[in-house]
């Protein structure tokens, strides 16, 4: 699927963030914790999100959308049985399952997950942090074997700290015996999330949103309703793309306090808002400097905004710096950018440097990952001319229909299947 993208229109009014696909993609796994009903709110209706619900109803599981953005999920009929390879393929979240499979049951086998080629993405603090609660595990070629007869509470050191590690161990830590306590666990807003699910499901969990969480272990999880919370991620695309075309736009339904250090990044950039409760209002911002641009784990600058940043940064006076200190191949997009004009110096894997500003001119573009992919959207909106982004699906993954979301500020954005 190809996107063609008239550039430089005008982009005025209001745009709504959907909820969060990161915490969404967790609490779809943690519903299998229980057989009870769980009933989830503010759900995006995103590829990624299909997917994990077509490989929960491959296993048993009965999922109905009850409303535009809601989700009905029951797992009383849940079955041990291999994941098919395939859909596990199609995304990084379905190793999601793996806390939750093995609290439920002694032994799951997990396919090699797949995802966005982001970089090296290995799944040791995973498997090391749930051997610390009694389970054994071997890779085959094709899976990851892991059993236990019956899971005990211990504490977990993570080295790295992993959402999706400290999530699983968290999900497989509330079917352990006795207390789990996870050291340098991530604090991410969406693993906050998950937690509150858990605790409304009947979890007992302290110390979410630091870097210790408690864990004391129970067998019986009810059922829940929840509300996911907005997107920090969508929020600040929109919200970037407003200061990179120098647009008076709103973005609304977003926690502001998820987005301390970007806005305040932004700031420092000389972008021009104001803060309402559950909303940013951009004003047309005037002159933009270069800034340090360097990914941290929450509260810093998340890793899945950086190539965001970098597209601001090529309107920027002077030279950015960024610094993707988390995974080695995220700046692939700084190359299409490269291609419309941007000035750039990729130092290394991790380090680049962008200087600005520059006018950038639409051409063939192609996205390889989806954060990428939102990045060359933000470019294509305030180049001249047109831009043709192919790969362009991958947006639906993680983005809400973006094209009718950003038409609705005045975007001009055509959807081209690839058979045409
Ligand atoms: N790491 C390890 N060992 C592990 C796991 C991770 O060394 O066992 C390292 C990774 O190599 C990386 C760092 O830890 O350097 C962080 O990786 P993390 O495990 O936190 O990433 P993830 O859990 O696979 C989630 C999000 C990503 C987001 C990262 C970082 C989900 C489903 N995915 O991935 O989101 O970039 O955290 O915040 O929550 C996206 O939405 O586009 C996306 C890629």
């Amino acid at each position: 699927m190809r996107f063609h993208i008239q550039g430089q229109k005008k982009l005025t009014g209001t745009i709504h963030v959907s909820g969060a696909k990161n915490a969404i993609l967790p609490i779809i796994a943690a519903t299998t914790l229980t057989n009870k009903t769980c009933i989830i709110d503010n759900v995006p209706r995103i590829s990624d999100v299909d997917t994990m619900l077509e490989i929960l109803r491959s296993v048993g599981g009965s999922v109905a959308w009850t409303g535009e953005h809601q989700l009905t999920i029951s797992n009383k009929d849940l079955e041990l049985q291999p994941l098919d390879t395939k859909l596990v393929k199609r995304l990084r979240a379905s190793v999601l399952f793996l806390g939750p499979f093995l609290a439920r049951f002694q032994s799951f086998s997990l396919p090699e997950p797949g995802g966005c080629i982001i970089g090296n993405r290995p799944l040791d603090s995973h498997l090391e942090g749930l051997r610390a609660l009694g389970c054994i595990w071997e890779r085959t070629p094709q899976s990851y074997e892991v059993s236990h007869s019956g899971l005990v509470g211990a504490d977990v050191v993570l080295r790295e700290a992993s959402v999706t590690a400290t999530e699983n161990i968290v999900m497989a830590a509330c079917a352990a015996r006795g207390t789990t306590r996870i050291i340098n666990a991530a604090s991410e807003p969406h693993v906050q999330d998950l937690i509150a699910f858990l605790i409304k499901m009947g979890a007992d969990i302290s110390g979410g949103g630091t870097s210790t969480i408690t864990v004391n272990g129970s067998n019986s999880l009810g059922g829940a309703q929840h509300t996911v919370i907005p997107d920090p991620i969508d929020a600040g695309t929109y919200i970037i793309l407003g200061i990179a075309s120098k647009s008076k736009i709103t973005v609304t339904d977003i926690r502001l306090d998820h987005l301390d250090v970007v806005l305040e990044t932004l700031r420092a950039m000389g972008a021009e808002f104001d803060r309402l409760e559950r909303s940013i209002i951009i004003h047309q911002t005037g002159v933009l400097k270069s800034e340090k641009i360097e990914t941290r784990i929450y509260p810093g600058i998340p890793t899945d905004l950086q190539p965001l940043f970098g597209v601001l940064a090529t309107q920027a006076h002077g030279t950015s710096f960024i610094h993707e200190t988390l995974f080695e191949s995220r700046l692939g997009y700084l190359s299409e950018l490269e291609k419309m004009g941007a000035s750039v110096l990729i130092s290394d894997a991790h380090r680049a440097y962008v200087t600005g500003p520059t006018p950038l001119n639409g051409r063939n573009i192609e996205c390889r990952d989806l954060r990428a992919g939102a990045s060359l959207v933000v470019a294509a909106l305030i180049a001249s001319g047109e831009t043709s982004i192919e790969n362009a699906q991958i947006l639906d993954r993680g983005y809400e229909k973006i094209d009718e979301h950003l038409a609705q500020i005045g975007a001009s954005i055509i959807r081209e299947d690839s058979a045409n």
